[in-house]
């Protein structure tokens, strides 16, 4: 994994032909291989940066390099299939297919990338018992709790392997107990997997946990923390 670069990125939402301008002036590395954390209040732009990062959404100005790839040259198809090979997702509200299984749930995106099925069935076997589901594989999400449902969620973000993982405030959703548990999840998983994880939250607790917290507001990075070395840093 490279780092992910943005220079100079600007989003604005046009809004009933009033501009909003929801990210200025970004310039920040985001480093391989460790757990990012963007804080910032609501409506600072959080969500606006994670969906540039994770290629669901464009700059209006700048540049983005994710993997090394300058993904604004990228066409709308060719940053679909970039997205569907190089990055996985954790949302707020879990999103996963309802009349799946647990199983099915985290195979799905190996079916998209054409996994031969032996190596599916290995695959979400492992991730399942990587996070605590190993006897859950049959339910649906309606019959597993909310942290047992961003679990299933974790583990199909890390399914086609990924080099880096995007998560919008995963926890949001969860007690504080079940969202601490699915912090240390994330964590293992990013240390075990040797991926990046990015995630948002407003949550100050979540910050101690990070290896990089990025804190914006009001569309600009005001402060970058590294809280940890990069691995083969010298001081
Ligand atoms: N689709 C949109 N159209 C117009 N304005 C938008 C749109 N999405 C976001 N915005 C505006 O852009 C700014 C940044 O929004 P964003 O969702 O990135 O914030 P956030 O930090 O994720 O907030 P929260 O913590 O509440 O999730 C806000 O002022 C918001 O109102
Ligand atoms: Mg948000």
């Amino acid at each position: 994994m490279q780092p992910v670069v943005l220079k100079d990125v600007a989003r604005t939402y046009r809004l009933d032909a009033v501009d909003v301008p929801a990210l200025v002036g970004i310039d920040l590395e985001i480093l391989p291989d460790r757990f990012t954390v963007i804080s910032g209040p609501s409506g600072s732009g959080k969500t606006t940066l994670l969906n540039l990062i994770g290629c669901i959404d464009r700059p209006d100005h700048g540049t983005i390099t994710v993997n090394g790839q300058p993904v604004q040259t990228l066409s709308d198809d060719a940053l679909s299939d970039f997205r569907a090979r190089h990055l996985g997702f954790v949302f707020q509200n879990f999103n996963l297919l309802p009349v799946l299984t647990a199983f099915e749930n985290v195979e799905y995106p190996l079916l998209l990338a054409r996994v031969p099925k032996a190596e599916r069935r290995e695959r979400v076997h492992k991730l399942l018992a990587a996070v605590g589901l190993a006897d859950f594989a049959e339910h649906r999400p309606g019959q597993l709790s909310g942290g047992q449902r961003q679990r299933v969620a974790i583990a199909r973000a890390l399914a086609i392997a990924p080099q880096l993982v995007l998560a919008d405030e995963p926890t949001a959703n969860l007690d504080s107990k079940t969202g601490a548990s699915i912090i240390d999840l994330m964590r293992r998983m990013q240390q075990e997997h040797h991926v990046s994880f990015v995630f948002s939250s407003h949550d100050t607790k979540v910050l101690d946990e990070a290896d990089d917290a990025v804190h914006i507001q009001d569309g600009r990075i005001v402060a970058i923390e590294r809280h940890r070395m990069p691995a083969g840093a010298t001081v």
